[in-house]
């Protein structure tokens, strides 16, 4: 499902203007990182996605549908939104009728309820805290309630913002798992992150925002070389990239495994 952001500008109430002019098209089954400085606009923007906030100018499409014209429990069933806090999403005694709450409000049929919110608990790893209160969890593992939970409405776009945040390595690892599986299911994911090195190790494309616009958008590698414009928005490129570039390397680097090869290439020249 396409997602279609034209000339997108968003103000608060309060009067701040918080996207300006942003144009982006999503394909079907990307899988996008959007960084950048605090304030920068990540979460308004994400939050147009499921209907959260409308545009104040232009327009925003979920494959054929207009935001404006649908609500947010209507896009709820084809944009699957993770909260920046859990606790703003998690209601419930335990994990699992929480991560049953989404497919059950769709309207799916008991069965296939019950065959999603397996898969979610596998997925995350929650098997053994299904009958857990999400309140009793580590705030780790409630961030991998919220998740779950998102996970099982089963929609073609998932948006999460910032799930690396607060997280351990053992987390982060998970994370980049459940990323990779939706990428294999065909899924769109969209993912609001701080920690450069996730951004740069699981996301082909990178989206920079700075000051509400976007600064830059293509391939990671693209992006992630640019260090004075990432700069403007306070992004230190990935340190593997920071040595390739210092090394002089051809290519722009952003895995230790690129890094290797590119180097290897160089030696050999
Ligand atoms: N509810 C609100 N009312 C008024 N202004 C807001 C509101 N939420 C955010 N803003 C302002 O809009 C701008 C963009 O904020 P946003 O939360 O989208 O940034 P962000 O890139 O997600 O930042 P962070 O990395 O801190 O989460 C900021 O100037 C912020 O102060
Ligand atoms: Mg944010």
């Amino acid at each position: 499902m396409n997602i279609q952001i034209e000339n997108l500008s968003f103000r608060y109430p309060n009067g701040v203007l918080a996207l300006r002019r942003v144009s982006l098209e999503i394909a079907p089954g990307e899988q996008v990182a959007v960084i950048g400085q605090n304030g920068a606009g990540k979460t308004t923007l994400v939050k147009h996605l499921n209907g959260l906030l409308l545009p104040t100018e232009g327009r925003v499409r979920i494959g054929d549908w207009d935001t404006r014209h649908y609500s947010v429990a209507k896009l709820a069933r084809r944009v699957g939104y993770v909260f920046q806090n859990p606790d703003e999403q998690l209601f419930t005694k335990t994990v699992a009728e929480e991560i049953a709450f989404g497919p059950r409000n769709l309207g799916y049929p008991g069965e296939r309820i019950q065959e999603l919110v397996e898969d979610a608990l596998q997925l995350t790893q929650l098997q053994a805290m299904r009958n857990t209160n999400p309140y009793d969890l580590s705030p780790t593992w409630r961030k991998m309630v919220a998740i779950a939970s998102i996970l099982a409405m089963d929609t073609p776009i998932l948006v999460f913002d910032e799930p690396t945040t607060g997280q351990d390595a053992a987390s982060v690892t998970r994370l980049a798992m459940i990323i990779a599986e939706l990428k294999r299911r065909g899924k769109t994911v969209i993912t609001i992150t701080h920690d450069i090195d996730f951004c740069a190790e699981n996301f082909a494309r990178v989206i920079v925002m700075g000051g509400g616009q976007v600064l830059l958008d293509g391939p990671a590698r693209t992006v992630l070389g640019k260090a004075e414009i990432l700069a403007q928005t306070y992004v230190d490129p990935p340190q593997i990239t920071r040595l390739g570039l210092r090394l002089g390397l051809a290519e722009v680097v952003c895995t230790p495994q690129e890094f290797l090869d590119a180097f290897e290439k160089q030696c050999a020249a």
